[in-house]
């Protein structure tokens, strides 16, 4: 019986098939990534030799769910592709990601990565980062309030993330709380490295200059394909 994939998972098969024999595979957290986790599971049963590495303890027991060979970020110094989803793409490959709390992982999996295929169907492609969502923010718990002031004084508007419950606050696999933050509009790599250069943030949801290619689920092809 022939099973019609939806968008997320024909672009995560496309990127499945990318993968070779003996490659390092950085695994992405979030619905998209779990799609990819499931392809390669699927081309690991067929004879792929692969090695995964995992952005997230999601990620990390999913992969463990389906018999994906792991090893453990620390080992590793190099991984061939990293494959992940993503909230916003802009046209010049700037991404925002984090909704789901593993910044600190996957911005390092995507730096150290020969190559980052990011994952998204066309409501992910925006004129601007920030157009849809708040930028996550992880900070040091200790330091959160004065994290918010520095960011309020670059024109940044925002709160700590709520836990799923409501009654508290959401943390990070890193034990840091997330500043979800709304920025005027506003040069986007000059914010990058505003953060970058922000005591008490421990990582941000701008991915800029990481992408390699970005891979579109589209109604009338299967998958569009824009490379660096
Ligand atoms: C994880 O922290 C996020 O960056 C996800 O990659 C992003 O939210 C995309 O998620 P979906 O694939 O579920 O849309």
């Amino acid at each position: 019986m022939l099973v019609e994939l939806n968008a997320k998972q024909r672009v995560a098969q496309h990127a499945a098939d990318l993968i070779e024999n003996d490659m390092v595979v950085g695994l992405g957290t979030g619905s998209t990534a779990n799609y990819f986790i499931e392809a390669l599971a699927k081309r690991q049963q067929g004879g792929l030799r692969c090695t995964t590495v995992a952005s997230s303890i999601v990620s990390t027991l999913k992969a463990k769910s389906l018999g994906l060979s792991q090893v453990s970020m620390e080992h590793l110094s190099h991984i061939d592709v990293y494959v992940d989803g993503a909230d916003e793409v802009t046209e010049d490959k700037v991404l925002l990601k984090g909704r789901g709390s593993d910044l600190v992982r996957e911005k390092l999996l995507a730096r150290a990565s020969s190559e980052f295929h990011v994952l998204i169907d066309q409501s992910k492609l925006v004129d601007r980062i920030g157009q849809n969502y708040p930028i996550p923010i992880e900070v040091m718990p200790f330091a959160w309030q004065l994290v918010l002031r520095s960011l309020e004084a670059l024109g940044g508007q925002g709160k700590l993330r709520p836990n799923a419950s409501g009654d508290g606050f959401a943390m990070t696999s890193h034990g840091s709380l997330v500043l979800d933050m709304a920025f005027e509009e506003r040069d986007i790599l000059a914010l990058d490295s505003a953060l970058n250069a922000t005591p008490g943030v421990v990582e941000h949801g701008i991915f800029t200059g990481l992408a390699t290619a970005i891979f579109i689920a589209d109604e009338s092809v299967d998958v569009i394909e824009q490379r660096r």
